[in-house]
């Protein structure tokens, strides 16, 4: 699908986003593998999500029945959706947000023993998490578990995750390093002190949840903080987490049915943030998830100059939540990521450089290196995007340049991925021409129904 973006109007007022893909992966894992009743509100219907939710009902028989008739819901719910019918955001025209307990997904969980060989491989689709997140859910089983997904995850690096697993005592084949990898049974796997590798929670959860059915400790240390969603929800979950800086200790541990409504995700809200700042109007999100984690994407953009305020108004297993306020942007201006604030803003690099490419000056992101191996080769698409728009942007070696001063508009492409296209048509709502950007189905993959969003706030945007 093809959108064209005509430039000149003001994307504001008030929002709400779809649950946060990170967390809600977690959650279908833990409150799958439960023992009793789990009960989970807002749970979004994104496709990646969805791949969770599929290879669960695989692996679960008792919270099969729900899980399949969630996922069917979302199936008919899929063309609403991208109508931007029936969704969380669109609260402009005075709308009451709808409920999202309309959609609670009610899981029986019979404890992780209760996990089931796989009949064939397990399709992670276009899921990086579902796929690290389950084989560490899975070292410890005792069958065989194939997993992989579509092209493009089939080409993303494995061994990060097969490395600490093997330590561990797990039996796994990757496919020279890529999936699909196979993990076979072992007996008991140890807990081992992790400290090496690529700074990466999923990484950090295939670990964890491996270590929550091993013997002794398992601690990873990380080497620059990332997303702490697993942690937090198995400690909310009374589980033996031990969380020292940038260390984290998890033991042997069966979790009993929790109830929680998934937080909007802030790496969706960044698009919502951005297109209000470009157009200069103010907007309000409600119901997001503020782990710092994942917010750090505000401080970089109060750097720009965009004035944002938080609010928190409670917490969800562990997990903090509120609202964002966006006020009127006036010029932005460029600013520098270092190596260290990276992973905190690992998803939001794409929307980050749409909004550089509207500020004075040049925009760096050091040690980016780690977004050439996402759903794309993320570097060089939003070089080839932005170029593609009339800007300029270049990699140098792991560093992202990104030079500002403002957009013709022109044409720029998804490349599959959906941060990279939703980062094109914010950028383009600034650009002083129209714009196209192709590949918009995508958004699909973690934002359903994102340009009737856009749209709802005031944006001027069309099927091409
Ligand atoms: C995620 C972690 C990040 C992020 C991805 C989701 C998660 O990947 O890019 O979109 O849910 O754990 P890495 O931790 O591998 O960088």
């Amino acid at each position: 699908m093809r959108l064209r973006i005509r430039p000149g109007s003001a994307v504001g007022g008030h929002a709400r986003v779809p649950g946060d893909k990170s967390i809600a992966h977690r959650w279908l894992i833990l409150a799958s593998t439960a023992r009793g009743r789990s009960r989970l509100a807002g749970m979004p219907g994104g496709l990646d999500v969805r791949s969770t939710a599929a290879c669960m009902a695989v692996l679960a028989p008792k919270p099969r029945p729900a899980l399949e008739t969630w996922l069917h819901l979302h199936r008919d719910r899929g063309a609403d959706e991208r109508q931007g019918r029936g969704f969380t955001w669109n609260l402009n025209a005075g709308e009451n947000p709808p409920d999202a307990s309309t959609l609670d997904l009610v899981l029986e969980g019979d404890g992780r023993n209760a996990l089931v060989e796989p009949p064939k491989r397990l399709d992670c689709e276009n899921s990086g998490t579902t796929l690290r997140l389950l084989t560490g859910l899975l070292a410890p089983a005792p069958f065989t578990s194939l997993l992989a997904g579509d092209a493009s995850l089939n080409a993303r690096p494995m061994e990060r995750i097969a490395e600490p697993l093997r330590a561990m005592g797990a039996v796994i084949d990757t496919t020279d390093g890529h999936p699909p990898v196979r993990v076979d049974p072992v007996g008991e796997l140890h807990g081992i002190t992790w400290e090496d590798g690529t700074p990466s929670a999923q990484v950090k959860s295939a670990i964890l949840l491996a270590g929550t059915a091993a013997s002794g400790s398992t601690t990873v240390v990380e080497p620059v903080t990332t997303r702490d969603h697993t942690e937090r929800a198995l400690q909310a979950l009374g589980g033996p987490v031990r969380i020292e800086g940038r260390s984290v200790t998890v033991e042997a541990f069966q979790h009993q049915g929790f109830s929680g409504t998934v937080p909007g995700d802030p790496s969706s809200a960044a698009f919502l943030v951005a297109a209000a700042a470009l157009t200069g109007a103010e907007l309000h999100i409600e119901g997001v998830g503020l782990n710092p984690t994942r917010t750090r994407f505000l401080a970089v953009m109060e750097r720009m100059g965009i004035p944002l305020t938080t609010e928190l108004d409670g917490e969800e297993v562990g997990e903090p939540v509120g609202a964002i306020h966006v006020g009127r942007a006036g010029a932005l201006r460029a600013t520098t990521v270092d190596v260290d604030e990276l992973p905190l803003v690992i998803d939001e690099v794409p929307v980050l450089a749409a909004v550089a490419a509207h500020a004075d000056g040049v925009t760096r992101f050091r040690g980016a290196g780690e977004l050439k191996v996402k759903e794309s080769d993320r570097l060089s698409a939003v070089v080839e995007g932005l170029r593609g728009l009339g800007g300029d942007a270049e990699v140098e070696d792991e560093d992202l340049a990104v030079t500002g001063g403002g957009l013709p508009g022109g044409n720029a492409g998804s490349g599959g991925d959906h941060r990279i296209g939703m980062a094109f048509v914010v950028a383009a709502l600034a650009a002083s021409g129209t714009s196209e950007v192709e590949g918009i189905e995508h958004t699909e993959v973690s934002f359903p129904g994102f340009a009737p969003a856009l749209g709802a706030l005031g944006a001027d945007l069309e099927e091409a």
